[in-house]
C-alpha cells in the first residue's frame, strides 16, 4: 500500500511556479525526498493553467506522512507558501494495485511498452540463408520471429533457376500468381513494425511475399524489407509489394545483407531506421 497526495498550488503572476522553483533550488525538495518513507515529490504544471502547479507526493504509509508533518520542513514550506500568496487544493489517494480488475489492466500501459514499438521479423527462406539472417535480426531488434512457410515446400528442383520449367521459374514469370502459405498465424495486429525478409528471386521479392502481405491487414503498420541474395540488391522489391498492402502502410526499401552479417551490424542498422 502507498498513499499519494496531490496538492494544487494556485497564485498570481507566476508565483506558483516561483514557489516550486524555490522549493527545489533551496534544497528543501531534496531533503523531503530523503525522508523515510518518501517515494516521490515532484512538481508538474497544467498545459492550460500557468498559475497552478501540481505537487505529487507519495509515501509508503500514514506514519511516514505523520513524521513528515511533524518535521521542521513544514514551517519552511508554510513560510514559502505565504511569501508567494498561494491557495491550495488537496486530493488524497490510497493505492489499490492488487485490486485493479483484469478488464482495466489492458488500459494501463507500462512505460516500456509506450516507448518501444513492438516488432516482428517475418521471413521466407527456401534454402535456409535468409532464415539465419532473420534470426540474428530478431535478436538485434528485440523482435519476435515468424517464418512464412509455403503450403508446399520448395524442393531443390523447384528452385532451379536455370530450368525455365522449374516451379520457381514458372511462378516468377507470372507476377499475379500467389503461392499458397501454410498458415496465417503471424498476429500482425499485435505489432507496429514488421521486418519482412526473403531471398531475392529474379531481382525482386518472391511472390509468396505478396501472398503473405495480402493475408493480413497492414493498415498503419511500418514494413521494413530485408533480403539475402547471390549479390543483387533490393531492386524493385518494394514496388512489387506495395499493391499488396493498404495505402496507409509504409514500406521501407530496407536492405540486402550478406548471410554473415553480425548481430551488432544489424543492431546499428535497426537503430538507424528510427522505428
Ligand atoms: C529462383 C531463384 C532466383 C534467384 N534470383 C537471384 C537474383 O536475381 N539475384 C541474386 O543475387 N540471387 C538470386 N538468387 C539467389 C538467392 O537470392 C540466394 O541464394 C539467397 O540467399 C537464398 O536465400 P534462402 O536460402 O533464404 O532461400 C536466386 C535464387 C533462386 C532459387
Amino acid at each position: 500500500m502507498n498513499i499519494t497526495v496531490n496538492i494544487y498550488y494556485t497564485g498570481e503572476n507566476g508565483n506558483a511556479r516561483k514557489f516550486a522553483e524555490e522549493m527545489i533550488q533551496s534544497g528543501t525538495v531534496d531533503k523531503i525526498r530523503n525522508e523515510n518513507g518518501n517515494l516521490r515529490y515532484d512538481y508538474f504544471q497544467p498545459f492550460d493553467d500557468p498559475e497552478t502547479v501540481l505537487l505529487i507526493d507519495q509515501w509508503t504509509s500514514q506514519d511516514a506522512i505523520d513524521v513528515h508533518h511533524a518535521s521542521p520542513m513544514m514551517q519552511t514550506i508554510a513560510k514559502l507558501r505565504e511569501k508567494y500568496g498561494l491557495k491550495m487544493k488537496v486530493e488524497r489517494y490510497i493505492s489499490d494495485e492488487d485490486g485493479i480488475p483484469d478488464k482495466d489492466k489492458k488500459f494501463i500501459v507500462k512505460k516500456e511498452e509506450t516507448i518501444m514499438s513492438k516488432k516482428l521479423v517475418a521471413y521466407f527462406s527456401a534454402s535456409g540463408v535468409t532464415a539465419g539472417l532473420a534470426k540474428n535480426l530478431a535478436e538485434a531488434a528485440g523482435a519476435d520471429l515468424y517464418e512464412i512457410k509455403p503450403a508446399v515446400p520448395y524442393t531443390n528442383a523447384d528452385l532451379n533457376w536455370q530450368d525455365k520449367n522449374s516451379r520457381s521459374s514458372v511462378e516468377m514469370n507470372d507476377k499475379s500468381f500467389r503461392p499458397a502459405i501454410a498458415d496465417t498465424n503471424a498476429n500482425i495486429a499485435d505489432y507496429d513494425t514488421i521486418f519482412v525478409g526473403f531471398p531475392i528471386w529474379w531481382y525482386v521479392a518472391p511472390t509468396i511475399i505478396n501472398t503473405f502481405l495480402e493475408a493480413y491487414n497492414f493498415s498503419g503498420k511500418t514494413i521494413v524489407l530485408f533480403a539475402t541474395s547471390g549479390g543483387s540488391g533490393m531492386g524493385n522489391s518494394a514496388k512489387g509489394l506495395k499493391p499488396s498492402v493498404s495505402e496507409t502502410a509504409v514500406i521501407m526499401d530496407g536492405k540486402r545483407f550478406a548471410a554473415s552479417t553480425s548481430v551488432d551490424e544489424l543492431k546499428k542498422w535497426v537503430e538507424s531506421l528510427g522505428v
